[in-house]
């Protein structure tokens, strides 16, 4: 079986649960190569072999052996030229950047056409749930207008905590930094960046639209204190920091993202700590809901194995026909002498093939018989090898067919 190779750049959050997933489930995935920034970070992955380590990237997106490049390393710099350069080396790219997919995805989905290559980018909205791929395939007929979510595990958690624990901010999101949710920068988080990169990704996908990064309302959480959490739950409402996006009729988007007081009733409002959302409305599905995990080692690790895994679902080898087992029936004119059929019973002897039945209806006006004989199972090959034998031995006048019976 022919291992599909991958190269992955960055070990950390989530190229430890890609790489822990990928080498205790699936065998027929072969890491050739990690790229990180400093090859001597302990790494918390029992038994990995430190010769897959490097920092230098290029050793990953140059190498002609690699055919699927894994970005787990974040940021634009130097992600995007990598990505580029490993698209025009003729490598897949599975990445779970969302920050580089809502600044540069228009140039490299344009770049990955133009060579042929797929990204796929599963992990870069929101986490373990399967969204994008439900999205342009099965929902696909559906003209989507309108969407809902909370798309940041990060802030949900610290919300969450706050409020039914009475943690301080600082301290869930030192937290969440622990649990490996946040960004290398949290920033990117808790001022909402990251919540408007997936969300002008998913638009661009479900409103068939691009999405312009820019050009969207952006706010985070930083601003919510412990009292407006109270004072709202006292009003009946959580807080929770929503993405959401409509198109109008006349093809105009309101994309943004705030926190917003939604009613304790809500289904969003029940999203609580690293969970994630979303609601989509479209004709004809109506509302649908996704939610589970948004953020972490083995979620997103999920989603990126899975994108690995459908690039390189393995192609079934073919049996070649000659090496099939079948039973046969053959009918065949012989000569009407004495031991024509004995010759049919040698010949199929000769190439190892048992007959379990032998008919033979009276004899033709041209003084042939009419023979069916079928076979036991038998290699195809050896078939094909005794009626050559057959049409060259002079008791045998035509071979009429071969039909392979059902078992
Ligand atoms: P992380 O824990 O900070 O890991 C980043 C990794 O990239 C580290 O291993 C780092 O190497 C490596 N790296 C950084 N610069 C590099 C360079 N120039 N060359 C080679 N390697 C380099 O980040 P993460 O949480 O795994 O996130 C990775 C990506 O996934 C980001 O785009 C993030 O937004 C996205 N994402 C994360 C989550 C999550 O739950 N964490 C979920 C969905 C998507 P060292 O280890 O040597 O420092
Ligand atoms: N920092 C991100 C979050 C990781 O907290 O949702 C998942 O994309």
């Amino acid at each position: 079986m022919k291992k599909i190779k991958i190269g992955i750049i960055g070990l950390g959050t989530v190229g430890t649960g890609v790489v822990k997933t990928i080498s205790n489930f699936w065998d027929s995935i072969e890491i050739t190569k990690i790229a990180v920034r400093d090859i001597n970070k302990p790494r918390n992955i029992e038994g990995l072999d430190k010769s897959l380590l490097t920092d230098k990237a290029e050793e990953i997106v140059d190498n002609p052996d690699i055919d699927i490049v894994v970005e787990v390393m974040g940021g634009v710099n130097p992600a995007l030229d990598l990505i580029k350069k490993a698209i025009n080396n003729g490598k897949h790219i599975v990445t779970a950047n969302k920050e580089i997919l809502a600044k540069h995805g228009e140039e490299l989905f344009l770049l990955a056409k133009e060579k042929n290559r797929v990204i796929l980018y599963e992990a870069a909205i929101a986490g373990g749930i399967p969204i994008i791929m439900p999205v342009k395939t099965i929902l696909r007929a559906n003209k989507i207008n309108k969407i809902a979510a909370i798309l940041n595990g990060t802030t949900n958690y610290i919300l969450t905590k706050m409020d039914k624990d009475g943690a301080s901010y600082d301290e869930v999101l030192k937290e969440a930094q622990e649990l490996g949710y946040a960004e290398a920068d949290p920033t990117g988080d808790v001022e909402g960046f990251d919540a408007a990169y997936k969300i002008v990704t998913l638009a661009t996908i479900a409103f068939n639209k691009r999405i312009k990064i820019n050009g969207i309302y952006r706010e985070g959480i930083t601003k919510i204190t412990d009292k407006d959490i109270k004072l709202a739950k006292e009003l009946g409402y959580k807080i929770k920091l929503i993405a959401s996006a409509k198109i109008d009729e006349a093809g105009r988007a309101d994309v943004r993202v705030h926190p917003m007081l939604v009613p304790e009733g809500h289904v969003l409002a029940n999203i609580n700590n690293v969970t994630n959302a979303i609601m989509l409305t479209g004709k004809p599905v109506g509302e649908i809901m996704f939610t589970g995990p948004g953020a972490g080692e083995f979620p997103t690790a999920s989603s990126v194995a899975g994108d690995i895994l459908a690039l390189s679902a393995e192609e079934a080898e073919n049996v070649e026909i000659g090496e099939t087992e079948n039973r046969y029936y053959i009918s065949l004119n012989t000569t009407d002498n004495p031991g024509s059929i004995g010759v049919i019973g040698t010949i199929c002897g000769n190439h190892k093939i048992n007959l379990t039945d032998i008919l033979q209806k009276g004899t033709n006006p041209d003084s042939t018989a009419e023979v069916v004989v079928i076979t036991g199972l038998s290699k195809e090959k050896n078939v094909k090898e005794a009626l050559k034998e057959m049409k060259k031995s002079s008791a045998i006048v035509k071979i009429n067919n071969l039909i392979r019976l059902m078992n």
